[in-house]
């Protein structure tokens, strides 16, 4: 699919009304279209018109429609949210390297319709992980004889990553198809890995039980498959058909992974409230869906290292680019709501949610 293509796919909501639809639309003019500091790049506007300039994600967290009309232009149910995603989801493909990993945020069932889009353009599940938001977020405020169901305080941020491609076959198949090219046993990996028999165990498997070989351990596989292996079939493990891929390069295939020691798939955690919660100047609160930014810390610091670029798409009062520029990652960010966008920029040039701290009023 060209970029143009993915462009001409505008995300338009197909469910029947959007918030705010009877209303007079309430966006002022901006000051500024764009406001950039060091680390951060907030755009406002459609994040589909700037995917193009921006760098290359190594993070890209996606925190959009959730089909309950949270914001306006969000679908009033999830049977809208495929069709809401599939141009961003493409896009982001487009955009993204195998290093690349994707956060998903939504509700359990939002989730559930936007998967099979996430697949089709190539996303791989890695994880789905679970924000418990605890029983305070509904105390008191749900008769469950009405809703007839349990009440629910979750949310989902579900880890996908891009499966890489050499010559057309996935890092399983190929590792496999190169070692056999040289005319070496399979045992021999072992002996080039210097281990009993972990190599043909692990990197040769062509099941769930395949493992990506460290960078070094790959090396010297790489090394002992072009020093013993048949001359006519050299050079092996090459990305470029003239040199072999050396351990720099084998550690580019994958997406970053770090977990602190003792957390798991479940982050209980109550909604944002006290000093982070952003209110407008008459004490109410600025946005809905706003993100705690130490959940944000938690997924940018799992999957990027400083100096690594971060996408949010949905910027909404730009959470994950305020986590992500703190800890030196080079964030780029879009909001299309004018209001929104005004005050994640206070937000930024304050350093302080304070109200008393705005330079507007909403
Ligand atoms: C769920 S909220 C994000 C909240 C954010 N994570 C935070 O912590 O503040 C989604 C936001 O995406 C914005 N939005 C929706 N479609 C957009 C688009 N195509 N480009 C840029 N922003 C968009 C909405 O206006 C809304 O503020």
């Amino acid at each position: 699919m060209s970029q143009t293509d993915i462009l001409s796919v505008k995300p338009v909501p197909v469910s029947t009304f959007d918030i705010n639809m009877n209303k007079s639309q309430t966006i002022q003019e901006t000051k500024c279209k764009s406001w950039h500091n060091t680390y951060a790049h907030l755009y406002y506007g459609n994040s589909l018109d700037y995917y193009s300039q921006w760098e290359s994600p190594d993070v890209i967290i996606s925190d959009g429609a959730y089909g309950i009309l949270g914001f306006e232009g969000d679908t009033s149910d999830h049977c809208g949210l495929p069709q809401w995603y599939e141009a961003h989801v493409a896009a982001w493909a487009m955009y993204a390297t195998a290093k690349t990993t994707l956060w998903f945020w939504n509700s359990e069932i939002g989730w559930a319709t936007v998967h099979p889009v996430l697949e089709k353009y190539g996303w791989q599940y890695q994880n789905c992980n679970i924000w418990n938001k605890g029983i305070a977020h509904i105390a008191g405020n749900i008769n469950t004889q009405t809703i007839r169901r349990f009440p629910v305080v979750t949310e989902v941020c579900v880890q996908y990553t891009l499966e890489p491609k050499i010559n057309g076959l996935t890092l399983k198949k190929w590792l496999r198809y190169e070692w056999k090219r040289t005319g070496l046993p399979l045992r021999k990996a072992n002996e080039a890995c210097g281990v009993r028999d972990a190599a043909t165990r692990k990197y040769f498997d062509q099941g769930n039980l395949w493992y990506f070989p460290p960078a070094e351990l790959f090396e010297k596989m790489q090394k002992y498959a072009n020093l013993h292996g048949k001359p006519e079939g050299r050079p092996y493990f090459s990305l470029d058909g003239i040199t072999p891929c050396n351990a720099v390069q084998w550690e580019q295939m994958r997406a970053k992974f770090f977990c602190p020691h003792g957390v798991t798939n479940v982050w209980d955690r109550p909604p944002v409230s006290g000093k982070e919660r952003i209110k407008t100047l008459n004490g109410q609160v600025a946005h809905l869906n706003q993100k705690p930014l130490d959940l944000m810390r938690r997924i940018i610091d799992a999957s990027s290292t400083p100096g690594d670029v971060l996408w949010e798409p949905f910027g909404g009062l730009f959470s994950g680019c305020y986590a992500g520029a703190e800890s030196g990652r080079k964030c780029f960010g879009a909001e299309v709501n004018a209001d929104y966008f005004q005050l994640a920029v206070n937000r930024f040039e304050t350093g302080n949610p304070n109200p008393s701290n705005f330079l507007f009023q909403i």
